[in-house]
């Protein structure tokens, strides 16, 4: 593997993906919309990484960051807003709402549509447990989630013989959670009790399931939960 661009990259599962392709001796570049957390996550990586600035939910954003990468082998797309989405549907705003929708569906269409003749090996999405097990406070994320598999399929015909794949990823103490105002530490401590695997999930489990994907050239069209036996609980 040569190089790699991980969209979300700054901080959490995409963070932890740039560190372990670093490791394997990729050029990998990251992009977010926030240029303080791209400079932390370059200082972190000891300035190996290239960053770029870029927000999914801006179709000229993802257009310019394409042509600005050139031939990349390699996508990961980890970005989400899912800022204020979480609660009763009734309860969630219908702004909110739709940024989710434009960041985890349409900005991972953008993407499709932008990487198409810059990629060359595989575009790989990031969805999450709540699509396959919603729990009554997180429909919309859930029904964005869902929508990434046949986003996937789709552009795995359209895209062929680039792979296009997604993980879903269970509970994962990343940054995300902070954002939620709740005692994180007891709701892992609760479900990891439930769970079979037995605990949460960390940044460099979901990291070692891209670099699987990636590498193997027979995995496309696919989702791969990575939840530690999350949709059985
Ligand atoms: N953590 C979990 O338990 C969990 C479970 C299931 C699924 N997931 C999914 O896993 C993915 C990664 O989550 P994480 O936990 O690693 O989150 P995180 O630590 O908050 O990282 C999210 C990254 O995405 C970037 N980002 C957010 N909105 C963006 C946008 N509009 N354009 C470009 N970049 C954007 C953020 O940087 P900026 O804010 O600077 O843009 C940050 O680098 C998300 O799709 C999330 O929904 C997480």
């Amino acid at each position: 593997m040569t190089n790699a661009l991980i969209i979300g990259g700054s901080s959490g599962m995409g963070l932890a993906l740039a560190r372990t392709l670093l490791a394997d001796g990729m050029d990998v570049t990251i992009a977010g919309r926030s240029e303080d957390r791209l400079a932390a996550a370059r200082a972190e990586l000891q300035g190996k990484i290239s960053t770029v600035r870029a927000d999914i939910g801006q179709e000229q954003d993802v257009a310019d960051l394409f042509a600005r990468m050139g031939p990349v082998e390699h996508v990961a797309v980890t970005a989400a807003d899912a800022t204020g989405v979480y609660g009763r549907t009734a309860d969630v705003a219908t702004a909110a709402a739709r940024a989710v929708v434009d960041t985890k569906l349409l900005g991972a269409w953008l993407i499709g549509k932008y990487a198409a003749g810059h990629v060359t090996g595989s575009l790989t999405y990031t969805s999450g447990i709540n699509a396959y097990r919603p729990n009554g406070s997180n429909t919309i994320v859930a029904a964005a989630n869902g929508a990434l598999a046949s986003l996937a399929y789709g552009l795995a015909v359209e895209l062929a013989p680039v792979r296009v794949n997604v993980i879903s990823p269970g509970w994962v103490d990343t940054p995300i959670w902070d954002q939620l105002g709740m005692d994180k530490q007891a709701a892992f401590a609760e479900l990891a009790e439930r769970l079979p695997a037995r605990r949460i999930g960390t940044p460099e489990d979901i990291a070692a399931a891209f670099v699987s994907v990636m590498r193997n050239e027979f995995i496309t069209a696919t989702v791969l939960h990575v939840d530690g036996g999350h949709r059985l609980t």
